[in-house]
Formats: C-alpha cells, sequence, structure tokens
C-alpha cells in the first residue's frame, strides 16, 4: 500500500478496535492486557494468514481506578498496572510497527478521574493554583448552579463539602469534567499529546470531542418534553455541548499533529441522540483543517433494510463532500453487537457477512471491533455479573454495555483461550461455534470472509479509493453500488433478503464482469449480467469490464 499526500494511510486502512480488558489475558488475573494482545498480533497482521487490518485503536489503557474502565484516568503519561507497563507499551508499538500496524491511542480529555493529582488538587482548597482546572460553582447545597443533567443519570453538579462548591461532570461523578478555557489546561493535556507522539504513535481517538466546551455563562438547557425516558433526553443540549470555542482548539490540535512525519491521524467521538445525522460530526472536521474524520454512528442505529443503509451511505456521502473523508462503524464497545443486532432465525451468520461485505467496500474507512469477525454475540448477562456503571445504575431498564464487551474468544476451551481463569466478563455461551480456531479451519466461516474482504480491499486500488456510486437504492431487498477509480469500475451488490431476488438491468451499467468475491458462486469466473438473479443473502463483488 502506498501513500501519497492524497491518500495517507488511515484514508486506506482498516482500523480495528480493541477493548483491552477483554482481548487477551497474558498473566492469569482474568482480564486482558497489553502483553496478551502482542502475543495475538499476528492474528491480526503481518503473516499470510492473518485477519489483515492496518491498524489498531485501543480504548484507554492509562492508569485509572475503573470506575468508567479506562475513561476516567488518573495519569495520563502512563500505562495502567492491570495492562502493563511502560516497557510493554514500547514493545507492543515496535511489535506493531514491524508488521506494519499503526497504533491509536485513546484520547480521553474531556474529563479526567476524580483521583486525578490536578483533581485532588483542585477540590483541597478555593484558591488552590488548580482549582480553576475544574469547572466549579460555589453555591449552597442542595440548589444546583443550572438544570444540567449527566449523560450517566443525576444532576451534572456534584455538591463538595469540603469548599461548599459544586463541581460538573457530564458522566459519572468519578468524571469531573476538565475547564478548557483555562489555557494551562490546553498546555498540559497538548503537552501531554506531544508525549505520546514523541514516543510514536500514530493517532488518537477522541472521546466525546463535543463535550470539551459548555456555555460560559452555564445557560440552562431548554427542555424538550416529547423525547426519551432518560433525563438526558429530555433536554436540547445547546449549552453543554457543540459549544464553537471547540473548533479553536481542535484547529491548534490538528497543527501539532501535523507538525510530525507519518500522517498522525485523529478521529473524533461526536455523541449525539441516535440515530445522528452525517451533518454534525462532520462539522468537527472544519474544512479539513480539525479532526481528520469524526464518527458516523448512524449504521449503529440502522435496521436490517438496505433502503434505510443507502439513505445513511447517500447521506455521508453528500454532507461530506469532497474534503472530508467518510468512515463507517458497525460495533464499538458502547453499543450492542451488530451480529445480535441483525440475526433473524439461523441468519445469523449470512446476514453478517452482508453486513461486513457493505463495510469494506464503502468508501471511507471502516472500523472493526474486536470479535466481529467470527460474529461474535451480545448475550444477556445476569445482573450478578455486571460491571459496567452504567448497567448498575438502570437495570434492568437498561442492561448497560458489558454485553458488547464479553472476552475475545479465541478456543473452545473453559475460558475461551482468553484467559486460565474466571475472566472479569462472563465467557459467551456459544464459544463451541464462536471462536477463531475453529473458524481458521473453515473456509466458509465469517473469519475467513473478513480476511478474503479484507484482502480483496487492500488488492483493489477502486475499493480504497474509488469515488461511489449507489446503483440500486430503494429496493426493499438488494443493496448495489459501483466503486470507481479510473477506468476502474467495482460492482457490489447485496442481498438482504432470504429469497432469491431478481431485478431488471440498470440503465448506464455495464454488466459484463469478472466475480472478485461470492458467497455463492465461483470467483474468477467471467459473468454477464443479464436480468440480475440473486441468490438469498448473496453477496457478489464484480470487477467490471
Ligand atoms: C464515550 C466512551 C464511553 C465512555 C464515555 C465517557 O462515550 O465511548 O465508553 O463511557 O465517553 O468517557
Ligand atoms: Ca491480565
Amino acid at each position: 500500500m502506498n501513500s501519497n499526500s492524497n491518500f495517507p494511510w488511515w484514508k486506506e486502512a482498516v482500523i480495528y478496535q480493541i477493548y483491552p480488558r477483554s482481548f487477551k489475558d497474558s498473566n492469569g488475573d482474568g482480564i486482558g492486557d497489553l502483553q496478551g494482545v502482542i502475543e495475538k498480533l499476528d492474528y491480526l497482521a503481518g503473516t499470510e494468514n492473518s485477519l489483515g487490518i492496518d491498524a489498531i485503536w485501543f480504548s484507554p489503557i492509562y492508569p485509572s481506578p475503573m470506575f468508567d474502565f479506562g475513561y476516567d484516568i488518573s495519569d495520563y503519561e502512563n500505562i495502567d498496572p492491570i495492562f502493563g507497563d511502560m516497557d510493554t507499551f514500547k514493545t507492543l508499538l515496535k511489535e506493531c510497527h514491524a508488521r506494519n500496524v499503526k497504533l491509536i491511542m485513546d484520547l480521553v480529555v474531556n474529563h479526567t478521574s476524580h483521583l486525578h493529582p490536578w483533581f485532588v488538587e483542585s477540590r483541597s482548597s478555593r484558591d488552590n493554583p488548580k482549582r480553576d482546572w475544574y469547572i466549579w460553582k460555589d453555591g449552597k447545597k442542595g440548589k444546583l448552579p443550572n438544570n444540567w443533567v449527566a449523560a450517566f443519570g443525576g444532576s451534572a453538579w456534584e455538591w463538595d463539602e469540603k469548599t461548599e462548591s459544586y463541581y460538573y461532570h457530564a458522566f459519572t461523578v468519578e468524571q469531573p469534567d476538565l475547564n478548557w478555557r483555562n489555557p494551562e489546561v490546553k498546555k498540559a493535556i497538548f503537552n501531554m499529546i506531544q508525549f505520546w507522539l514523541d514516543l510514536g504513535v500514530d493517532g488518537f481517538r477522541l472521546d466525546v470531542v463535543n463535550y470539551y466546551f459548555k456555555d460560559a455563562e452555564l445557560r440552562n438547557n431548554p427542555r424538550n418534553f416529547f423525547k426519551g425516558l432518560r433525563e438526558y433526553e429530555r433536554q436540547y443540549h445547546i449549552y453543554d455541548r457543540n459549544r464553537p470555542e471547540t473548533h479553536d482548539v481542535l484547529k491548534e490540535f490538528r497543527k501539532l499533529l501535523d507538525s510530525y512525519p507519518g500522517d498522525r491521524m485523529s478521529v473524533g467521538e461526536v455523541y449525539q441522540e441516535p440515530p445522528g445525522t452525517a451533518k454534525l460530526p462532520a462539522s468537527f472536521c472544519g474544512n479539513n483543517d480539525e479532526l481528520h474524520m469524526a464518527f458516523n454512528f448512524t449504521f449503529l442505529y440502522t435496521k436490517w433494510n438496505p433502503e434505510a443503509f443507502a439513505k445513511v451511505i447517500e447521506e455521508q456521502e453528500r454532507e461530506l463532500g469532497d474534503i472530508i473523508w467518510p468512515n463507517y462503524t458497525l460495533s464499538n464497545h458502547d453499543q450492542p453487537r451488530h451480529f445480535s443486532r441483525y440475526k433473524k432465525g439461523k441468519s445469523g451468520v449470512q446476514r453478517a457477512k452482508i453486513a461486513a461485505a457493505m463495510l469494506l467496500t464503502l468508501r471511507g474507512t471502516p472500523f472493526l471491533y474486536y470479535g466481529e469477525e467470527i460474529g461474535m454475540e451480545s448475550e444477556w448477562i445476569p445482573k450478578k455479573y455486571i460491571q459496567d456503571p452504567l448497567g448498575k445504575r438502570y437495570w434492568p431498564l437498561f442492561v448497560g454495555r458489558d454485553r458488547a464487551r464479553q472476552p475475545m474468544c479465541w478456543t473452545n476451551e473453559e475460558y475461551a483461550g482468553f484467559s486460565k481463569v474466571e475472566p472479569w466478563l462472563p465467557i459467551s455461551k456459544n464459544k463451541e461455534l464462536i471462536n477463531v480456531m475453529r473458524q481458521e479451519q473453515e473456509p466458509t466461516s465469517l473469519l475467513s470472509f473478513y480476511k478474503t474482504l479484507i484482502h480483496l480491499r487492500k488488492k483493489e486500488i477502486a475499493l480504497r479509493r474509488g469515488s461511489l456510486r449507489l446503483i440500486i437504492k430503494d429496493n426493499p431487498y438488494i443493496l448495489g453500488y459501483e466503486r470507481i477509480y479510473e477506468s476502474e469500475k467495482i460492482l457490489v451488490l447485496l442481498n438482504f433478503s432470504d429469497r432469491e431476488r431478481r431485478f431488471p438491468p440498470i440503465p448506464n451499467l455495464s454488466l459484463k464482469g469478472k466475480i472478485l468475491l461470492s458467497t455463492h458462486r465461483a470467483e474468477n469466473t467471467n459473468y454477464e449480467l443479464g436480468m440480475i438473479q440473486l441468490y438469498p443473502y448473496e453477496v457478489n463483488i464484480l470487477k467490471l469490464e
């Protein structure tokens, strides 16, 4: 894969998210760690039999009291002992780079842990030099500064007895928000970012980047009476999110990244109420002078319907235009896995293949979530095993996010080859079928299919760089699009239904070609499409003449 200025590595990469607690436990404490990841790197990349991904994004691995499993950081320039130490990290980075794999860190700088020394100092007295590093409001106990509520429940203001003030937290009380209006905060964070860039990390995923700034006057959010069960959903978040000041910081951040060699990248999490729009995340990329990419999460909420997917794709193409590079995600650590969202009866694997083919042939950077390549499911987890603070708080109305975080299944052993002891979350019940060892042996497994797709994407420049033309977008069964790069044309046809489906020829479409990949037909055979007929859940990727 050659990079050039129009196509830096991250545009052509398949990015794989690892939730480090759940990938591989190397030292027998039931929790995944960096040494475990190192042991499994060959699975991911570097050998002929590897999955073939190009970059790994690690959910946070910094020291943390783990109130939100690492999204509450108490030291930005170190590694939590649960995961390893700085030396293990350096080895990991070296081993990744040796396989031509980039390493992306999670950057969680909207808030810190309440145990971060900055906050410990800040709360110690009203005149501590770090007092203004967080968002404090003096007042009377019981008289809240405004109506803002925390995304994870309750008021966003926590009374602090010692200094008789409230501090602001957009998430749990253990995650106080930093005050980005204070230049010292910005400086400290930027220094920390340089620390990691100097070490050689290749990029950052910015946690809730649209939360950094809040209204300077702390104005009340307007109420939205029509929406949502949770208090958080019953407000329009116009004063506690998406404030214009964010863009200045992101411009500076971008300049910092660009000052390093090697195309260091950034991708932002822009939280919005589901299903969300493509416009808001794109706005955090500015004129391609802020973030490189911002997650488009709409697929996380899209039903099993090709017309619905087509709409999302069309919207993203329209909103991002030629300036901002698109991206797609089907699963992550916050949402139920897509295998479970889409499965119907026995069709789970077939549907997962359709979804994978779509994710890996669209225009834009695909983000995979560990375990999706073997079809891991989101299971019902009994209350006594629940770890996620959200699950604990809202059970059973909302069971939380643990079901997206179960240990990776490597084998069919008792603890699925993940660990030698009982892990921090239960092992999947279906580990007999859904494990790497087994699926590596089966040519028709979901894992083999992911590998084939990823390798095809590597081989075919049109799949990485080509423009996208939706061809079949308002058919209830079939999604079809072309990827076009110079004189090359690749046609992707996906039958979302469990029946054979035909449709008449499409005007302006040459229908002669060669099958590059199909779930039902022999590859490398010539094919002439007259009346197109697809088998149930067929994936058919053709190179047109
Ligand atoms: C983001 C993360 C989520 C975390 C939250 C607070 O939404 O994806 O896991 O709990 O931010 O940091
Ligand atoms: Ca461990």
